[in-house]
This record gives C-alpha cells, structure tokens and sequence, in this order.
C-alpha cells in the first residue's frame, strides 16, 4: 500500500510538473509568436488595401514624387501613409485631423515608418488651417460625412489647393433624398450634397471614378468623385475685394445662380 502510495504521489507530482511546463511554454510561445500591436497594424493596412485600392486613387488625383498634398480627416494616418511613400522626401504630406488622439496614432506610424515629408495639422472644425495656394492635391475619405461645417472646410481646402489642384471626396454612398442629420448617423453621405457643396465653393466638378466596396461585418459600398479648383475665371466667395463684391452680387441673385462667382 506505502509502496502504491509513494508511486502515485511521485506520478501525480510529475503530472503536476509537466503541467506548469507547459503551461510556462505556452505563455512564452505567445509571447515570441503572437504580433506586438504596432506589427499587426500593416496587417489592417494590407487587408484594407484590396479593396481600397490606394494606387488608384493617388493616380486619379495625379500624385507623383514631389507632389504637395493634404489628407483631411485623416484619422490614423492610412491614406497618409501611402501619400507619403509617394510623393517621397521632395513632397509634402499635410496630415489634417481635429482629433488629436487619431493624430498621435498618425504620428506613431509616421515616426516608425521614418517619414519626414509628414506634417501633422490638428484643425478646427471650421478651418482646415492649411497653407494657402500650395497643394497639388487634396483628399477627404470617409470624413466628409463628418463635417458639420462643410462649406467653411471646403473654403478653406479650396484657398489651399493650387488653381488646377484637385480634391478627392470618397464617402459611404447614401440616398439622395436622405437629410444630413441622416446621413450623419448612417456614417453617409449623398453624391448629390457633395456636388452641390463643392461647386457652390468654387470647384469645379471633374469625374466620378469606381467606387470601393468594404466587405465584413460594417460592408459599405463608397463613391469616389474628383473636383478641381478651376485655373481661372471663376473663384470662390473669400479672397480678394472683388471675389467678395461678386459673392455679394450672387447671394442676392436667385439661388441658381449662387455656385458662380466671376471674377471683375
Ligand atoms: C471615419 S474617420 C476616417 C479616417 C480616415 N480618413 C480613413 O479613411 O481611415 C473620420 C475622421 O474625420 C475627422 N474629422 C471630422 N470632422 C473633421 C473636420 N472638420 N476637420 C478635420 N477632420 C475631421 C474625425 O476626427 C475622424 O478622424
């Protein structure tokens, strides 16, 4: 009996032992295999890249190296930082956010990434507080939705971007004959606002391109519409004592007429 009950005590404590082993070899296997935070997000980057198609849209808005160029609402930094590896150390990237927590999250992948061409931009609400005449291109994706004080943005974007400059709004498609407060709660916004929104500030509308599809559980299908800041002729109602006088002129002309502002 002492005997069986030697044996067993020394089995049950090897069992026990072998247990803590592996259970201590688990632990450091996830620790050595399982990807630290900052490795899983290219991850996110690579799976949101087919169906984003990132190149496309950087080629639709004529992005090259040295290019000067602005993601507003940026968010963590996704656009920014395919915008950076292509307009290179001789471009600029101006990365826009009023979040300042998302903007730290940009810095982050920025730094790591060892980006020198990306400014961060904390903005208002009402002013994306981006250099004047300087950008080639600017693009807004998933955000504009978002934007509460959309003509004062587009204003501002539009004093920003070079004459011939070009801005990309990509958003979650939604109905047209929904409402903004609508929209704003189905993360949505209409073709239809946009063009109106953008043309009323002085853009001038260019194309739209295929759309993307986002698959999984928040699936959405996004339009994807190019405007360009005109060459000349036509301006927008901020600017200098004329554009403001015509601005004048167009808000006391039938509604129709408002989206035009010529310049004297
Ligand atoms: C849904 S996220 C999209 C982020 C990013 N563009 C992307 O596609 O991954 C919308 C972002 O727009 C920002 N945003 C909302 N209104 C804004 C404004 N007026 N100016 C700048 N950023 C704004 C929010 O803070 C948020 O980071």
């Amino acid at each position: 009996m002492a005997v069986t009950d030697a044996w067993w005590d020394s089995t049950h404590a090897n069992r026990h032992r072998r247990r803590v082993w592996y259970a201590a070899l688990l632990v450091l296997a996830v620790l050595v295999l399982a990807p630290p935070a900052s490795i899983s997000v290219p991850q996110d980057e690579a799976r949101r890249d087919r169906w984003q198609r990132p190149a496309e849209v950087l080629d639709a808005l004529g992005i090259t190296v040295g290019s000067r160029v602005a993601d507003v609402g940026c968010g963590e930094g996704y656009f920014v930082l395919h915008l950076a590896r292509r307009v290179g150390t001789s471009g600029v990237v101006y990365a826009v956010d009023i979040d300042p927590e998302a903007l730290a999250t940009t810095r982050r992948k920025v730094e790591r990434a060892g980006f020198p061409q990306v400014r961060l931009v904390l903005s208002r609400e009402d002013d994306p507080r981006l250099p004047e005449d300087e950008l080639d291109a600017v693009l807004i994706v998933n955000a504009y939705h978002e934007m509460h004080k959309h003509d004062a943005m587009l204003g501002g974007i539009f004093r920003a971007l070079k004459p011939g400059g070009r801005l990309a709004i990509i958003d979650g498609a939604g109905e047209e004959h929904e409402d903004r407060t609508t929209l704003l709660r189905r993360h949505r916004m209409s073709r239809k606002l946009v063009r109106e929104d953008a043309e009323r500030n002085g853009f001038r509308f260019r194309e739209e391109r295929p759309g993307f599809d986002r698959p999984g559980r928040n699936a959405r299908s996004f339009f994807f519409l190019i405007f360009e800041k005109p060459a000349k002729g036509v301006r927008t109602p901020t600017g200098t004592a004329s554009h403001r006088i015509s601005w004048l002129t167009s808000s006391l002309t039938p509604l129709s007429f408002r989206g035009v502002f010529l310049t004297f």
